[in-house]
C-alpha cells in the first residue's frame, strides 16, 4: 500500500510538472482525484488491509490526496498568472494603426445620433464637452437649486455608491462645471454655449419607453439678454434638422427647480403619427426635451451674476429621439446586445409614421 502510494505521488508529480495549461490542471484533478481515479481504488483497496495497518495506511492516502489537491490548486494560480500577463502582453502588440474592416461592425444607433445632433450644435457655434457618469451629490442636485430633502429628488432617483457619490441622472449634473468652466470668456465677452451628451441612470420601473440606462445631451447658452425666443429658434432648427421634415411639437410648462420658467417640448410619436401607442403611452405624444430659463440659483451658484446674464438650458432625451428617428418601438433594444437589431441603423435615414391602411 505504501508503496503503490508513493508511486502514484511520483506519477503525479511528473505529471503535474509537465503541465503548461491551467485547463490541463482539471484533467489531472478528474484523473487522480474523480471517482474512478486511483486514489477511490486505493481507498477501496483499505478493505484488505489488516486492521492493524489500516489506520496507518488510510492516513497515507489521505496524506497523497491532500497533497494532490494542494499542489494542483497552487499550480493552477501559477499557471493562470501567467496565461493572463501573456494576454496582456499581447494586447499591447494590438497595431491601431491596422485598417478597419468596414463591414465587421456598425455604430451603436445612439452614437450615430449623437453624432448627428453634435455636428448640428457645432454648426451653431455651440462646444461640445464631456463629463463623468460618477458625480457627487452637490453637481446632480445641490449646485441645480435642488436642495437636500427637495421633493424633486423623488423623481430622480439613483445608484448610490458608498463614497457618497451616484451614478449621474442627467446631464444637468456638468452644469455647474461647464458654466464655471466658461465663466471667464462669458465676462469677455464670449457668450457661453456648450452640449454635453452622456450616459445617465435612473432607478426605474423598465417598460418599452423606461429604461434605468438612457442617453441625454444638454446644452446652454448664456449671455446677455437670452430670452425663451433663442431657446425656441435653437430647438426648432435643431429638430429640423434632425428629421429633415415639419415635426409636430407642443410646449407646455413644466417643473425643473434649475429653470423659471420650465417647460416640457413634446413631439409628436413618430411610431404611431400621434394615435398612441405603448412606445408614447399611448398618449401620442413624447416628452423629448425638457427646457427652460436657467434659474438665476445656478448662475449665482457658478458665480455668474443673474441681474446680468441669463441664459437657456435643455436637456433632450437622445434615446428617445433615436427611437423616433429610427422608428424603435421599444427602449430595451438599444441595451439589448443584439446585434442583430443594432446592426441596422447606419444608412437607415427617419422613418415616417405608420400609416393606417384602408
Ligand atoms: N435634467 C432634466 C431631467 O433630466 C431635464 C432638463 C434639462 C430640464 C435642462 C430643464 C433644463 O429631467
Amino acid at each position: 500500500m505504501l508503496e503503490k502510494a508513493q508511486q502514484l505521488k511520483e506519477q503525479f508529480v511528473e505529471k503535474v510538472n509537465a503541465a503548461t495549461a491551467s485547463a490541463e490542471l482539471e484533467q489531472l484533478r478528474i484523473e487522480f482525484l474523480g471517482k474512478k481515479g486511483p486514489i477511490s481504488s486505493l481507498m477501496a483497496e483499505l478493505r484488505n488491509v489488516p486492521n492493524e495497518q489500516k489506520k496507518e495506511a488510510g492516513q497515507i492516502i489521505n496524506e497523497v490526496k491532500q497533497f494532490i489537491e494542494v499542489t494542483i490548486t497552487a499550480k493552477k494560480e501559477e499557471l493562470q498568472k501567467i496565461e493572463e500577463q501573456k494576454l496582456i502582453d499581447s494586447a499591447e502588440d494590438y497595431d491601431v494603426t491596422f485598417p478597419i474592416d468596414e463591414d465587421k461592425g456598425s455604430y451603436h444607433p445612439i452614437t450615430l445620433i449623437q453624432r448627428e445632433v453634435e455636428d448640428i450644435f457645432a454648426s451653431m457655434g455651440f462646444a461640445i464637452e464631456d463629463y463623468d457618469e460618477i458625480v457627487d451629490d452637490y453637481h446632480c442636485f445641490e449646485a441645480l437649486n435642488i436642495p437636500k430633502h427637495h421633493p424633486a429628488r423623488d423623481m430622480q432617483d439613483t445608484y448610490y455608491l458608498s463614497t457618497n457619490q451616484l451614478l449621474k441622472t442627467h446631464t444637468s449634473a456638468a452644469q455647474n462645471a461647464i458654466y464655471i468652466k466658461y465663466k471667464n470668456d462669458l465676462e469677455a465677452g464670449k457668450p457661453i454655449r456648450a452640449i454635453f451628451p452622456g450616459r445617465c441612470f435612473r432607478n426605474e420601473k423598465i417598460d418599452a419607453c423606461h429604461e434605468n440606462t438612457f442617453f441625454q445631451m444638454e446644452g446652454v447658452m448664456v449671455d446677455k439678454d437670452i430670452s425663451i425666443s433663442n431657446l425656441i429658434y435653437f430647438m426648432k432648427t435643431m429638430l429640423s434638422e434632425v428629421f429633415q421634415r415639419d415635426i409636430t411639437v407642443r410646449l407646455r410648462p413644466g417643473f425643473f427647480p434649475f429653470v423659471e420658467p420650465g417647460f416640457e417640448l413634446d413631439i409628436q410619436c413618430a411610431i404611431c403619427g400621434g394615435k398612441g401607442c405603448p412606445s408614447c403611452k399611448d398618449s401620442g405624444w413624447l416628452e423629448l426635451c425638457p427646457c427652460g430659463m436657467i434659474h438665476p440659483n445656478v448662475l449665482s451658484a457658478a458665480g455668474i451674476d443673474p441681474e446680468e446674464y441669463t441664459g437657456f438650458a435643455f436637456g433632450l432625451g437622445l434615446t428617445r429621439l433615436a427611437m423616433m428617428r429610427y422608428g424603435v418601438k421599444d427602449i430595451r433594444v438599444f441595451n439589448s446586445c443584439s446585434l442583430k437589431s443594432l446592426s441596422q441603423f447606419e444608412n437607415k435615414t427617419f422613418v415616417e409614421p405608420e400609416k393606417e391602411v384602408k
